[in-house]
């Protein structure tokens, strides 16, 4: 297939992304400091892939100058991670801040901004202090969202006046629905009106943070905004028939409008409330509450695309003593001859990009959003060094062009999406996958004390930021 020039808008953001957990290590932390993700880790080593976990990570937390050295050679704008909740303070109940961790956090944010690299920050991205998590049963719990708002406004006191991009959560449905719905990771306990609560609570703590950025006037202050970074699953019905279109809309509906429709609409869906009666899963919430929701919708939002998701209506009949699951009305279906990332087992589909840019200008009035993830992990990528030992990582660079590609298709055609953020930055730790699959423009070395190298896209990338041009398929479905 031929190639085509894309061209890139100025102002367009081209940055990458990562999260505090996932690069920092554990250096310097107190016993008392573990986030939910440590408590899994030190629970259930044996599925992390060859035991690596958060403890050492990439080192960032020692290596973040010469890493932050690496982003502006690379050219990057934005830096997008988080500040580690359980990290950040001595004393959850109180907001006691550890000095030594927030001046740590303090450095890094000036560091950035002195090589040209705008931090865009998350104030939690799954760091639910592990002590939280064991005596309130985490985000099960209201007094969890007062103290993250008490969390949140010290972070604000300390930073507000220098990052300009906060967002309350990083994919807030995540843990609760690996946890509590598939019951895949530790404590392992199937509980679906527990993952509606969670669901709820971080809502409503996003509603609840919104709040406290308006009345702290953080925007008038000092140009700053306030989003939450969601990862929608696009999903995708295997035929037009009225019973498989239905499973498509339940998907999305529990799973995506869960988390859309409060935070840009400040109101839940209709539908949602009938169904969670129906099965039982009611979330408790006061009309203060929804209230709350209604009057505090974000400024923005980031949107983490990987790969879509496809449903057919049921063939088999649900099992009625298990729990409800959202699945009682859809299948996943499998297309075949689909292009699939096998090291991930994720679909390769970019047109996913386009299909969520037309969405948000069409049901969420065309609010202002950029993807906060998107990106390829591959196994084994050694295997791609040339002689000057640079990973070849050819794969990557086709897929964040025909990814890139369709989301400008969807500016073109009006959406209102302002940049592209990259996950990930460096290699780093997965949920899990730990270093299985690698991620990143720079590659860490396990074998080599994590040294670092550009990988070839980083070197594309970096052409890409500054020229604003790129390479493409020119496929018809384009024209
Ligand atoms: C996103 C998360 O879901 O995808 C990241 O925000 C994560 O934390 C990334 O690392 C890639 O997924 P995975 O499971 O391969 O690490």
């Amino acid at each position: 297939m031929e190639l085509k020039t894309i061209n890139i808008p100025k102002d367009f953001i081209l940055g990458a992304a990562a999260s505090a957990w996932q690069t920092e290590g554990w250096s310097g932390k107190k016993e008392t400091q573990d986030s939910y993700l440590d408590l899994w880790y030190k629970n259930n080593k044996n599925v992390w892939h060859n035991g690596y976990g958060p403890a050492v990570a990439t080192d960032f937390k020692n290596r973040y100058k010469e890493d932050i050295g690496y982003m502006k050679e690379i050219g990057l704008t934005h830096y997008r991670t988080s500040i580690n909740w359980s990290r950040f303070l001595i004393d959850y109940e109180n907001a006691v801040v550890d000095e030594e961790y927030a001046s740590y956090m303090d450095d890094v944010i000036k560091e950035l901004i002195r090589n040209g690299v705008e931090p865009m920050i998350a104030l939690e991205h799954y760091e639910v202090p592990a002590v939280l998590f064991e005596e309130y049963g985490g985000w099960g719990s209201k007094h969890v969202v007062d103290l993250f708002v008490k969390y949140a406004e010290k972070v604000f006191e300390r930073y507000g006046d220098r990052v300009k991009n906060w967002f309350t959560f990083n994919e807030p449905i995540v843990v609760q629905t690996r946890v509590y719905l598939d019951a895949i990771r530790y404590p392992f306990e199937q509980n679906t009106k527990k993952w509606m609560q969670w669901n709820f609570n971080k809502g409503l703590a996003t509603a609840r943070i919104v709040k406290l950025f308006k009345e702290m006037e953080l925007k008038e202050k000092y140009g700053a905004k306030i989003g939450v970074i969601l990862n929608p699953e696009v999903a995708y019905a295997r035929s037009s028939a009225e019973h498989d279109q239905k499973a498509a809309s339940m998907f999305d509906l529990f799973f995506n409008r869960v988390f859309l429709d409060p935070a840009i609409k400040g109101e839940y869906p209709q539908e949602l409330f009938a169904l969670m009666d129906k099965h039982d899963i009611m979330f408790d919430a006061s009309e203060e509450e929804l209230q709350m929701i209604k009057e505090n919708t974000v400024d923005y939002v980031g949107l983490n695309i990987y790969f879509p998701y496809r449903v057919k209506a049921r063939s088999t009949a649900w099992n009625e003593e298990t729990p409800f699951h959202p699945e009682y009305y859809y299948e996943k279906f499998d297309l075949p001859g689909k292009k699939m990332n096998p090291h991930r087992g994720w679909e390769i589909y970019p047109h996913t990009m386009y299909d969520i840019a037309i969405r948000m200008k069409e049901e969420y009035g065309n609010i202002e959003w950029f993807i906060a993830e998107n990106g390829m992990g591959v196994e084994n990528e050694y295997r791609f060094k040339n002689e000057e030992q640079i990973i070849q990582d050819d794969y990557r660079i086709e897929f964040i062009s025909e990814h890139l590609k369709w989301l400008l298709k969807g500016i073109e055609d009006g959406s209102n999406c302002k940049g592209y953020m990259l996950w990930a930055f460096t290699d780093n730790v997965s949920p899990m996958n730990a270093f299985k699959n690698r991620y990143g423009l720079v590659e860490i070395n396990l074998e080599d004390n994590r040294n670092r190298a550009l990988k070839k896209s980083a070197y594309w990338y970096k052409q890409v930021i500054e020229t604003k041009q790129f390479e493409a398929q020119d496929d018809d479905l384009y024209k």
